[in-house]
């Protein structure tokens, strides 16, 4: 079949099998996985996790911040539903769980494109060939902070030429740099194989954040950081390894939880 046809909910199922998931909520079209997620939550309190809330096409993906996701056919949007209590992250653990998932998401992309120039721009995005792969929203809904909401919007066939004017020049799928399209179905299982890897390996105190410097796109960087209306700039000095950025600023070093990049060079 063409790569980028529908993935059918047999096929999907077989990740049950080979990754750490639990269940899978499947649409055809929604609006946004990561509100259909936080819905699957509110209305069934026995959901098996961690769930796979997935759908073919998003008529409405959110991004961080303001940000709308561009989701067209040959993307994979979809999101990842965790209870902290059981995949035995701490609360200290908690606020690293984007930067993780940007590293499970670099990493999957490795095996799928092993020449690739993958990079992290922190918190979570993914980079290729200095371009924007992939991006990560996670909320924790507001009735119940045991859980995580992991939404992720891989580019995979969806080529940057068919893209919205705004965005061509800035994003890139993988199709884009390899010149041909890939099995979705089998990045997704890369991709969750990677995840819960990663957060397995996290729970026992394995310290992925190692392997960051080696990828940070913005190390060396003159970064500017919008937090609320407060835009700060300095020079990146890395990531900490509680996660925080680190910018020195007029020849002191900051740290930064929160707040969007808006712009390096
Ligand atoms: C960003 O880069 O600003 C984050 C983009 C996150 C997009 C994904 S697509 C699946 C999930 N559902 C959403 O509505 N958003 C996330």
């Amino acid at each position: 079949m063409p790569q980028s046809d529908s993935i059918r909910h047999s096929d999907l199922e077989s990740l049950l099998k080979d990754t750490f998931l639990q269940s899978i909520h499947h649409f055809q079209e929604t609006d946004s996985t990561n509100t259909r997620a936080i819905d699957v939550l509110a209305t069934n309190d026995s959901i098996l996790t961690p769930a796979l809330v997935y759908a073919e096409r998003q008529n409405a993906g959110r991004g961080r911040g303001d940000n709308q996701w561009w989701s067209t056919r040959g993307s994979l949007t979809f999101s990842v539903v965790v209870d902290f209590q059981e995949i035995t992250i701490s609360a200290e653990q908690k606020p690293l769980l984007p930067l993780l998932t940007g590293m499970a998401i670099l990493r999957a992309g490795q095996q799928v494109l092993p020449a690739g120039e993958f990079a992290l721009k922190w918190p979570n995005d993914v980079y290729l060939a200095g371009r924007k792969l992939a991006g990560v929203l996670i909320e924790v809904p507001s009735q119940s902070a045991r859980y995580a909401v992991i939404g992720i919007g891989l580019n995979v066939n969806n080529r940057f030429s068919d893209a919205p004017q705004e965005l061509q020049s800035t994003g890139i799928a993988i199709a884009d740099a390899s010149s041909c399209e890939h099995d979705r179905l089998e990045v997704l299982r890369k991709l969750l194989i990677c995840l819960g890897d990663l957060i397995k390996s996290f729970a026992a105190n394995e310290d992925f954040l190692v392997d960051w410097p080696n990828y940070c796109l913005l190390t060396g960087k003159q970064v500017t950081l919008r937090t609320g209306s407060t835009r700060s700039t300095g020079v990146c000095q890395g990531i900490a390894p509680d996660g925080a950025l680190m910018l020195e600023i007029d020849g002191s070093k900051k740290r930064f939880f929160g707040g969007v990049v808006e712009s390096w060079s």
